[in-house]
């Protein structure tokens, strides 16, 4: 059958480069795709904002199905517009999708079902806000309600950060997102994403992975979108799993179909590890980027056939649940000078001989047949190994073979678990 990836980012490259090799694949489309992407789809330029457009392009290229990489798309509702042209799409509808768009709404579902996740409030209006703050104590956190490019939430060490956060918000600091904040009690504990996919009723695990999102070396400076990521996250043990597919994704499942939102799609869930289990920190309704790289490095079977049945009513019952590589899986983000700030554009890149390890590319164009920068994140390098210390070492000789000046990395994507593999080693 032919396909259409929305999305151009390294977690696009990942599912095109996975997509392309399933033998149910005919031909590929992106939209709008990058120069890696370039080499297994058809690029395609259509407003993804205009669905019409998008399901006459479906509908002329004999493509009945569409995987949704980024999340924008999805809270805008063009998975309902493609569902009602008769094309299936991978990723949920807007109503499912707002676990995603709507933090707030979230935190109502937990509560209402019992979800372990950290204690919280939502409100509408800035005084009401400040007034209610003193009951969470510090540090606290504050949240934009809606979609703010992952830069809507602010951790206040004291009381006077928590109230600017808070005024920053309703003066429009996060655009619409903010006209509702929610406050959150602070959870300490070690962070983890974990992945499920479902059709709607049914639901499959889909493996983890840590990410950093810290710019600098030892989880130092402004946050990022990740600077790199490995899968799986040892410390998410089976039984770890097996408790948060039975207490978080499996009621959330449950709840969203009963409440009429069925969500099928992919379950981002980003958990802390408490000292009382693990607790939901919030929902993404898409693959992590960079986290989607490693977890398709490591996925063995046909993509296309999972993802299919997950956009199929029920579908997922009739295939097998997905299985991914024993090896660990790590992937470096190599970001142009400047990024998470005003990132040089245009800068060469030149790969060399990365050997087993893959390239995916993120913000690059070509440029009078030259390979170039044009974003933040620019290449992720991604490698196997049988320890993250090994899957390190062989992206980073990887990385080692990239000529790219103007680019920068961090030099320790994994340290923490390169850290426990040493010590469990002496
Ligand atoms: P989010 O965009 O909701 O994932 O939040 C971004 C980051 O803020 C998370 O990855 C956590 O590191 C942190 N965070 C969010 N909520 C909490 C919380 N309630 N307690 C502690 N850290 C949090
Ligand atoms: N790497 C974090 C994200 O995709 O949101």
């Amino acid at each position: 059958m032919n396909i259409l990836l929305i999305g151009s980012g390294g977690r696009e490259h990942a599912l095109a480069w996975r997509l392309s090799q399933s033998p149910s694949c005919d031909k590929l489309f992106a939209c709008p795709g990058n120069p890696g992407i370039d080499e297994v789809a058809e690029l395609v330029a259509i407003d993804i904002s205009d669905h019409a457009t998008v399901a006459d392009f479906c509908k002329a290229n004999a493509i009945p199905f569409v995987v949704v990489g980024p999340e924008a798309p999805l809270v805008d509702g063009l998975g309902d517009s493609l569902r009602a042209a008769g094309i299936k799409v991978f990723g949920p509808n807007a109503n499912a999708a707002v676990l995603e768009g709507s933090k707030g709404f979230v935190k109502d579902l937990c509560a209402r079902e019992n979800i372990p996740t950290a204690a919280y409030a939502r409100h509408s209006e800035k005084m009401a806000a400040l007034a209610d703050l003193a009951r969470f104590g510090v540090p606290v956190v504050i949240k934009a309600d809606g979609l703010a490019a992952g830069k809507g939430v602010i951790i206040a060490e004291t009381a006077s950060e928590a109230r600017d956060a808070i005024e920053h918000m309703f003066e429009g600091g996060f655009g619409d997102a903010g006209a509702e904040v929610v406050i959150e009690e602070f959870m300490t504990g070690e962070e983890v994403s974990f992945f499920a996919i479902s059709d709607g009723t049914h639901v499959v695990p889909f493996g983890s992975a840590q990410d950093h999102k810290r710019v600098g070396d030892g989880d130092t400076g402004p946050n990022t979108g990740g600077m790199g990521a490995y899968s799986p996250a040892p410390i998410f043990t089976n039984t770890l799993e097996a408790e948060v597919m039975q207490r978080i994704i499996d009621p959330t499942v449950k709840a969203m179909a009963r409440d009429g939102c069925s969500y099928s799609g992919v379950f981002f869930a980003g958990l802390m590890l408490t000292s009382e289990g693990p607790k939901l920190i919030e929902y993404n309704c898409r693959f992590g980027d960079p986290e989607c790289q490693v977890l398709m490095m490591r996925f063995e079977g046909d993509l296309v056939e999972l993802l299919l049945a997950a956009a199929t009513d029920g579908g997922l019952a009739n295939v097998n649940r997905p299985r991914l590589s024993d090896e660990y899986a790590l992937t470096v983000v190599m970001a142009a000078k400047g990024y998470p700030g005003t990132p040089e554009k245009g800068g060469h890149i030149r790969i060399g001989n990365v050997g087993a390890a893959r390239v995916f590319h993120a913000g690059t164009a070509v440029n009078d047949s030259q390979l170039v920068a044009n974003g933040g994140r620019v290449l992720n390098i991604t490698a196997l190994g049988s320890s993250v210390t090994d899957a390190q070492a062989a992206a980073y000789a990887a990385v080692d073979a990239i000529d790219f000046p103007s680019g920068f990395c961090r030099r320790d994507i994994g340290w923490r678990e390169v850290v426990r593999e040493r010590s469990d080693a002496e």
